[in-house]
């Protein structure tokens, strides 16, 4: 979400040079850190969950860190957990490159090839997803299943519509809802970067890690894709011409959530994506 990912309303963000320029830099730092943050996740994907499923298939799974991974005889729920990993590495490795204005326009049919292959992935995995949280179960509660789920059905829902709108050459429109399909299909990540974050400056007030439930991760739950989705509805507002007042308090809020994404994105790192040194 750089500032020409905005393009062409880029153009149009307001008279204020100094509200348009701050809401442009924040937009920037938030687009820089999300890039940076997703493809960490990419080299944990690729590094931990590639190797062993290239060695064993779908048995790669056993005995790793996932409850719903591997079950002896389960042929399908087998393949749902692995095309879902395998698949993550295109979601979460090519989300933010789509959303880069100068690949776009340099490379078309990258973009185009790129867009159709992390759309399917997108939702081939909310699929797996379903399946495994609906058929094996996951860490959490009902709560939990529910909001996740959620998340599937926005992914379809908003793939749909991103084609719906590409097919009929309507391209703002599909450029709005492919960037809202990134927010979804990125949900996972902000789930874990806000959720280490919270553990870093609070040591995890509202969780019960027993169960992996509590008050914080249902609010989590919800937030992992709605409060995303808030902040673009925001910022499509901003590029339409908002009042520099509105810009400032886009560009202070935006950088509130980009700090707290930081040290979300370096907690995640440190704690679940960086190779562990064991004896
Ligand atoms: C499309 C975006 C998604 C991506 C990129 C993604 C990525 C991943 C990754 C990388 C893992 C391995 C866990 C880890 O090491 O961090 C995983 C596990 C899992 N994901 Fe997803 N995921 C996505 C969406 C979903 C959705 C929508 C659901 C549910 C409806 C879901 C359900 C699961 C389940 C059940 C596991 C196994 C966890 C366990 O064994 O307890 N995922 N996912």
């Amino acid at each position: 979400m750089n500032d020409s990912v905005l393009d062409p309303a880029a153009q149009r963000f307001a008279a204020t040079p100094s509200a348009a320029t701050a809401a442009r830099y924040a937009v920037n730092v938030w687009y820089t850190l999300a890039l940076l943050g997703h493809l960490i996740f990419v080299a944990y994907i690729l590094a931990v969950f590639y190797p062993p499923i290239a060695a064993h298939g779908t048995a790669g799974l056993e005995g790793m860190h996932l409850p719903s991974g591997f079950r002896e005889g389960d042929f399908l729920g087998n393949l749902a957990a692995t095309a879902h990993v395998l698949l993550a590495a295109i979601v979460i490795g090519g989300g933010p490159l789509q959303l880069l204005p100068a690949l776009r326009r340099r490379f078309p049919r990258f973009h185009r090839t790129l867009g159709r292959t992390y759309l399917t992935a997108a939702c081939i995995s909310a699929l797996g997803g379903l399946y495994m949280v609906w058929t094996r179960g996951t860490v959490g509660d009902l709560v939990g299943h529910l909001t996740v789920s959620g998340d599937a059905v926005l992914i379809l829902v908003f793939s749909a519509l991103a084609v719906h709108h590409a097919i009929g050459r309507r391209i703002p429109e599909h450029r709005r809802w492919a960037m809202r399909l990134f927010m979804v299909a990125s949900a996972v990540w902000f789930f874990r970067v806000g959720l280490m974050g919270w553990l870093m400056l609070t040591g995890g007030v509202g969780i019960d890690f027993e169960t992996f439930t509590g008050p914080f991760l249902y609010v989590l739950g919800f937030a992992q894709y709605l409060l995303p989705l808030a902040v673009l509805e925001w910022y499509f507002r901003i590029q339409r011409g908002a009042g520099y007042r509105e810009q400032w308090v886009f560009a202070a809020t935006l950088t509130l959530l980009s700090l707290y994404m930081a040290v979300g994105i370096f907690a995640a790192t440190a704690g679940m994506w960086l190779p562990r040194v064991t004896a």
